[in-house]
């Protein structure tokens, strides 16, 4: 499909929950004038990258699909990288481009910076992976558990989607029961239990207020007798479904901020009123952090005030390498001790020295001060972004470093909200930018690393302002 071939999306979304936002003129003509433009800017991106559009036909020969990792895949093709450095990417064109994703928020320092290259050079000659644990691994979970709130244990894994995977069954077995429940339009990664209701159809959404598992995946066994979903922010119906299946509720797993719903926020209490349902009927409240752990020195968590049981972890703890893990409370993270009917964990590259020492030089650089630093230059962001779209139907919602924006007047709020934005808007923005020299995602999610300078910020914006007034 082309870009500005998508269908609009119609929902059974409740009008209460999307008010429109106060000063938005809400039209759907909006968004036309720049989706007219879509085969001229791909046209323009076609031209730029010819040596990725030679590398795009090669992988189509090597991968199903042409892509061994769908995560990244854009239309037409993606470009191809041959190096970064600080907040710049390089492509096969040689063209540099202004990253404002690092991997999809894994980054926070930038790319290869200098003392996390350091650490891994001296680490390099001493070994990659050993068959034994190492010094280092205690040192990373003693830094982790010094900072996040339900940390009084941790394990490593290899990615974020198996510290889920290694969560869940944790909640199981601590707990005896068989059922998980996730939040409709929460992404916890590849694993069967939670690849529900991702990003469903409206059509296959179900109701609002008691949404129907939709497989994320071809692929999965049934959700029944393992996942249900829930409605995010939507407290009422989510008790409902709570007390209804609380004897077979082993954990519910929650964003404390969404990504795939567009940074949305929960409401004030909606987490606390979670954490207080989980603890009336003995279900392992699991907040997944992979992505916003990087919002303060406590995560979310401590930002928010809420504690959790389980706390997944993945992305920054790496430092840029691969990892997951799972900090929680030591009564419940006792399973994977040694016993009849302890939890397995193992992995060959989990805890591996070299994902350890960059991990630890990032966190070890990732003090207070640094992450409020940080976060300036994400409010700085935000703040130009929305006098940028005001009193236009554009929303811009993020929090700490992250942004995002989405091509809706209404309120975004819950995963339903999310089905009225214009995605075909948002992926010709996406690539309209990536033509100016900047990287977000194909959905205008984006973020700012300690390496994003303002000249860097001021080109964004620029950027971001030219598309606006060359699409009315
Ligand atoms: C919130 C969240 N959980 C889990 C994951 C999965 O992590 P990984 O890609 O390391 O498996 C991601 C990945 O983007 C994520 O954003």
């Amino acid at each position: 499909m082309k870009l500005g071939q998508r269908p609009a999306v119609q929902g059974p979304w409740s009008d209460a929950m999307n008010a429109p936002l106060p000063g938005a003129r809400i039209s759907a003509s909006y968004y036309a004038p720049l989706v007219a433009q879509a085969d001229a800017i791909e046209a323009r991106y076609r031209a730029q990258t010819t040596a990725s559009a030679r590398l795009a036909e090669q992988a189509r020969g090597v991968f199903p699909g042409g892509s061994t990792r769908q995560g990244v895949f854009r239309r037409p093709y993606p470009f191809y990288v041959t190096e970064a450095s600080g907040s710049h990417l390089v492509d096969a064109d040689g063209r540099r481009i202004v990253d404002f994703w690092f991997n999809a928020a894994a980054l926070p320092l930038g790319h290869a910076d200098p003392d996390v290259v350091a650490a891994l050079a001296a680490q390099l000659p001493k070994g990659t992976a050993y068959f034994a644990p190492t010094a280092l691994e205690i040192a990373l979970g003693q830094e982790i558990c010094g900072r996040v709130p339900s940390g009084e244990r941790v394990f490593f894994a290899n990615t974020g989607g198996e510290a889920v995977m290694m969560a869940l069954r944790v909640a199981r077995r601590f707990t005896g029961r068989p059922l998980v429940a996730k939040f409709e339009g929460s992404f916890h990664g590849s694993h069967d239990d939670v690849l529900w209701s991702v990003s469903p159809a409206a059509a296959d959404c179900g109701r609002a207020d008691s949404p129907t598992p939709a497989p994320g995946s071809g692929g999965l066994l049934s959700a029944s007798g393992r996942t249900i979903v829930l409605p995010f922010n939507d407290l009422t119906a989510t008790r409902e479904i709570v007390q209804r299946e609380a004897g077979q509720l082993a954990a519910i797993i929650v964003e404390p901020v969404s990504n795939r719903m567009g940074f949305v926020l929960p409401r004030p209490g909606f987490l606390e009123s979670l954490r207080a349902l989980c603890d009336e009927h003995g279900i392992v409240l699991i907040f997944d952090e992979v992505l916003c752990f990087r919002v303060s020195y406590r995560g979310m968590q401590g930002m928010l005030g809420v504690t959790p049981d389980l706390t997944v972890l993945g992305k920054i703890i790496g430092g840029g390498l691969p990892v997951g893990a799972v900090a929680g409370k030591e009564a419940i993270l006792a399973v994977l001790a040694e016993g009849d009917g302890r939890v397995y964990h193992t992995g060959t590259f989990a805890a591996n020295p070299m994902t350890m020492t960059a991990g630890l030089a990032t966190l070890r650089m990732l003090k207070p001060e640094v992450i409020e630093s940080l976060n300036g230059k994400g409010a700085r962001v935000r703040d130009e972004l929305r006098r940028l779209c005001s009193g236009l139907p554009l929303q811009v919602t993020g929090v700490g470093s992250l942004f995002k924006v989405s091509a809706t007047g209404n309120e975004l709020v819950n995963y339903r909200s999310t089905l009225q934005t214009d995605v075909t808007w948002q992926e010709t923005a996406s690539l309209a930018l990536l033509n100016e020299g900047c990287l977000l995602t194909t959905q205008l999610h984006g973020c700012v690393a300690m390496s994003t300078s303002d000249q860097q910020i001021d080109l964004l914006l620029a950027a971001f302002d030219h598309l606006l007034h060359s699409a009315r």
